[in-house]
């Protein structure tokens, strides 16, 4: 018999256990062709005695090996090496060139997509002025990894970790209706809601259910693009409505429902994208009496809803009276980070069942894993205390871009301090296009927007959102004195 005491390394120190590392001796020697194929292995009863192991170590480490088809158990004959072995034969060298190198032969679809410094990669150590995002150097990531790392190491919970409800977690979804009612005061059950993975996905979802190709829907001017993307893939017609200092034009909207059969509206009514103006609560009174008086489903996009900083923020659409008609959406990619794909989608019960078959034909399932991390981040008021501390760190960081931008841009730009969200909508009042002061800002190491993701379809606006979050002190300083350089040039 072989000398396998010295043949197999066992570190008794090493976090891989011992009958993995048994395994993964075998599997050596049989690589490297001391141990041929047919060859017997010892009894484990033998081997156990030759490596001073209990016998079901080695018992599992056969187990192993013939789980990925390097031995097989051969009746009376015990266990040998594989006649065929798992090998992976390197593939031959080609000189051709890949088949994907050349284009398809097929036609395929497309849509228009516009430029986005904001979903560019990154560069260590790069200033980028964003959309409004948040900073994620302050997110509880530590406590969310504990969180998952707890779920991951108890196997009670692995059933977690598979397919499940199309509408999400219920344990999510419970702590969810607690932080929903405490913060906007909703008044929903657990088949109210479903688990998106983020906004995004719930606003896709919703107006595919909505959308006939040909029908009007309305949107505000100007307004999140995606959201304008979104619903013209589905075939819908986009009215645009004004949005000024006090939101969306309500008088603008009822004149429309007035004439025309209308299948929708999307409204973002608290920071509104991209111009964070909040809806005043004047016409939030009129916008419901319009809501209710044509039966309009609505899209209220409530993504940063979280983040207010002046007073109590005016309550959702979905809070009040609106006979159902309102899909509430909204997220928590922006308290954590946005590659936290958690966001939520508000309904009727009819809707949201449909809403989560409908959900399945591009996502079987959500992120269980994260879902369940967040949910039992929001039950020991994790997600609590780190808002409180968020918003306070983005209000000062607001008011100081607001400082920074009186005092050194003064009249080349304005702009109305929002009252919440991530961004400030700043305009160009000076003769220097957007476009040529980014150009300039970029030859300086910063990335900015050119303004032209903002004007899809409406108006160009000589503006862009200038997203203060994420961005600490010492930051916004140098993007700031970046921007005078190029502009008082
Ligand atoms: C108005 C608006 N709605 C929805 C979203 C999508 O958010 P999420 O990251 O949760 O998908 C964004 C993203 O910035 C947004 O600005």
């Amino acid at each position: 018999m072989l000398p396998f005491k010295t043949l197999i390394k066992i570190d008794r120190k090493s976090k891989l256990p011992v009958y993995q590392q048994i395994a993964n001796g075998f599997i050596g020697l049989i690589r490297e062709g001391v141990l041929k194929p047919g060859l017997p292995l010892p009894g484990s009863r033998v081997l156990a005695d030759q490596l001073q192991l209990h016998r079901n170590t080695v018992v599992a480490a056969y187990a192993e090996l013939t789980s990925q088809d390097w031995v097989v158990a051969v009746a009376r004959k015990g266990v040998m090496v594989a006649a065929n072995l798992p090998l992976i034969k390197p593939r031959s060298f080609k000189t051709t060139t890949s088949s994907y190198a050349q284009g398809p032969g097929f036609h395929f679809n497309t849509i228009p997509f516009p430029a986005m410094t904001s979903l560019q990669p990154l560069k260590a150590g790069q200033l980028v002025i964003n959309d409004g995002f948040p900073d994620v150097r302050l997110a509880p990531l530590d406590a969310w990894g504990k969180e998952c790392r707890s779920i991951i190491e108890n196997p009670r919970q692995h059933k977690q970790l598979m397919y499940g409800e199309a509408q999400g977690s219920e344990k999510l979804r419970h702590e969810m209706i607690k932080y929903l009612t405490n913060t906007r005061g909703l008044d929903i059950t657990i088949d109210n809601i479903m688990i998106t993975r983020g906004a995004q996905m719930a606003i896709y979802t919703a107006a595919a259910m909505l959308i006939q190709k040909g029908d009007y829907i309305i949107v505000g001017s100007p307004n999140y693009i995606f959201a304008n993307l979104c619903f013209e893939q589905l075939g819908a017609r986009l009215l645009h409505v004004p949005v000024d200092g006090d939101g969306i034009d309500v008088a603008a909207i009822e004149q429309l429902c007035r004439t025309r059969k209308i299948r929708m509206l999307y409204v973002v009514p608290h920071h509104h994208h991209p111009t964070t103006v909040t809806l005043s609560s004047e016409r939030r009174m009129k916008l419901l009496a319009v809501i209710r008086k044509y039966q309009l489903a609505v899209i209220e996009d409530d993504y940063d809803y979280d983040f207010h900083y002046s007073s109590a923020p005016i309550l959702p659409l979905a809070s009040a009276d609106h006979g159902g008609n309102v899909i509430y959406i909204g997220s928590l990619t922006k308290s954590l980070g946005l590659s936290l794909r958690i966001g939520f989608m508000i309904a009727p019960v009819s809707f949201i069942a449909e809403a989560g078959r409908r959900r399945r034909l591009m996502d079987l399932r959500g992120d269980n894993l994260s879902e369940e991390g967040l949910a039992a981040m929001l039950a020991n008021g994790i997600i609590e205390r780190h808002l409180k501390k968020s918003k306070k760190i983005y209000r000062e960081r607001r008011d100081l871009l607001c400082h920074l931008l009186e005092v050194k841009l003064g009249d080349l730009v304005q702009f109305t301090p929002p009252s919440g969200g991530m961004a400030l909508w700043l305009q160009f009042t000076g003769n220097a296009s957007l476009p040529a002061i980014a150009a300039k800002a970029a030859t300086q190491g910063l990335l900015m927007s050119s303004g032209s993701n903002y004007h899809y379809i409406a108006k160009p606006q000589h503006a862009m959102r200038f997203g203060f979050a994420s961005l600490n002190e010492k930051e916004l300083t140098a993007v700031v004195t970046i921007l005078t350089k190029i502009m008082k040039r």
